[in-house]
């Protein structure tokens, strides 16, 4: 007999939809909540917050402790992988993240790379022994494409028309380097299901800049790759997928990549949604966080709309895309009343 209490987020993903949908929100620990701010001042920079195992478990469990989320995620960035494999990574207040430019495949030290992110395997274990049964445990990682497109761009960009100009000039190279993250990044995902997560996500900020005909090499195939070697060492751990403004494309993603579950963002229309996402994965998402910041009965009646049109079938409540730093905390508890009812 299994006495363990049953974890709502869990269930959906594995096809037992709980009457309730299990909700939690990307960037959940961030900006918009004074806690996250006071720790993050203290420890002088965000990078010392992502690579103190205590102070990203404490930043981690700070948004379920104010709002009894479904699910935590680790508290920690895309970039620790480029960072890993020697690249040099500053955060500037306001600027976004500054990146060392990749210049060869041979300058990245891939030897050890996991190891040195061994302080977010800590942090995980920390999580995972404060954290209340029911919660479940969130790792996640760049995928490969959206983590080439900031080293090969130095940081972040408009659209980054540079990195799929490399791409374009130096194929060879571009897929060597698609590789090498598709290798660093498995074993990195597999390391956090050993220190203790119970649900991965891979984050595809930026697969809507890849142009059509190159959806299938740049962005499915690498995530497919990582999900077969992450399941093969870890068979049971469910992958949520986040191709974010894949448009049409998130058909095959849904289809072909493998992924238990997508998340997608506000472009996606729910209708379209039910008939060609959920028939393959769960379905995440997808609340605009501008609304959330709007607040009030507009946002009400579109969690009521997205409830009635998902809550068929296989669904976890998310947001579009990541909540916004001047977020209103009411609106947050209004969102969960909304959502929970
Ligand atoms: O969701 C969570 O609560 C877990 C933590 C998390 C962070 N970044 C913390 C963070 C996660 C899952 C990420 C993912 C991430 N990081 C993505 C993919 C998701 C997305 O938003 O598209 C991307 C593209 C990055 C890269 C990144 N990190 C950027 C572009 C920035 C600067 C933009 C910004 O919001 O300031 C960051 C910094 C960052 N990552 C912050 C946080 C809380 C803010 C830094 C700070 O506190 O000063």
């Amino acid at each position: 007999m299994n006495l363990s209490i049953p974890k709502p987020f869990l269930e959906a993903l594995r096809g037992k939809q709980p009457s309730v949908p299990p909700v939690w929100m990307m960037r959940q620990a961030g900006r918009y909540l004074p806690e996250y701010n006071a720790v993050r001042k203290q420890a002088g920079s965000f990078l010392e917050v992502c690579y103190t195992p205590e102070l990203a478990a404490e930043v981690t469990l700070q948004p379920i402790c104010r709002f009894a989320f479904d699910a935590a995620i680790i508290f920690s960035d895309i970039l620790v992988i480029p960072h890993s494999l020697g690249l040099k990574l500053d955060y500037v207040e306001g600027e976004g993240p500054q990146l060392e430019k990749f210049t060869a495949l041979e300058k990245l030290v891939v030897q050890g790379a996991v190891e040195r992110l061994t302080p977010v395997m800590k942090a995980i274990s920390m999580v995972k022994q404060q954290l209340p049964e029911k919660t479940a445990l969130i790792g996640f990682s760049g995928a490969p494409w959206t983590v080439a497109c900031y080293m090969l761009e130095g940081g972040g960009s408009k659209d980054f028309s540079g990195a799929r100009e490399f791409a374009y000039r130096h194929p060879e190279v571009f897929s060597g380097l698609l590789d090498i993250l598709v290798q660093v990044t498995s074993d990195y995902l597999i390391a956090q299901v050993k220190a203790g997560a119970e649900v991965l996500q891979l984050f595809d900020s930026w697969a809507g800049a890849v142009p059509a005909g190159k959806f299938q090499e740049w962005v499915i195939a690498p995530t497919k790759n990582i999900i077969e070697r992450v399941k093969k060492a870890c068979p049971d751990i469910p992958i949520i997928g986040f191709p974010r403004g894949a448009g049409i494309y998130y058909e095959n993603f849904a289809r072909e990549s493998g992924a238990d579950a997508v998340s997608m963002d506000c472009s996606i229309p729910l209708g379209w949604a039910t008939r060609y996402i959920q028939p393959y994965a769960a379905v995440q998402g997808n609340l605009d966080p501008a609304l959330l910041i709007a607040g009030g009965d507009v946002m009400r009646k579109e969690i009521k709309n997205i409830k009635a049109m998902l809550g068929g079938g296989r669904f976890i409540f998310n947001l579009g895309h990541g909540i916004l730093p001047h977020t209103p905390i009411a609106h947050v508890e209004a969102m969960l009343e909304a959502v929970r009812g």
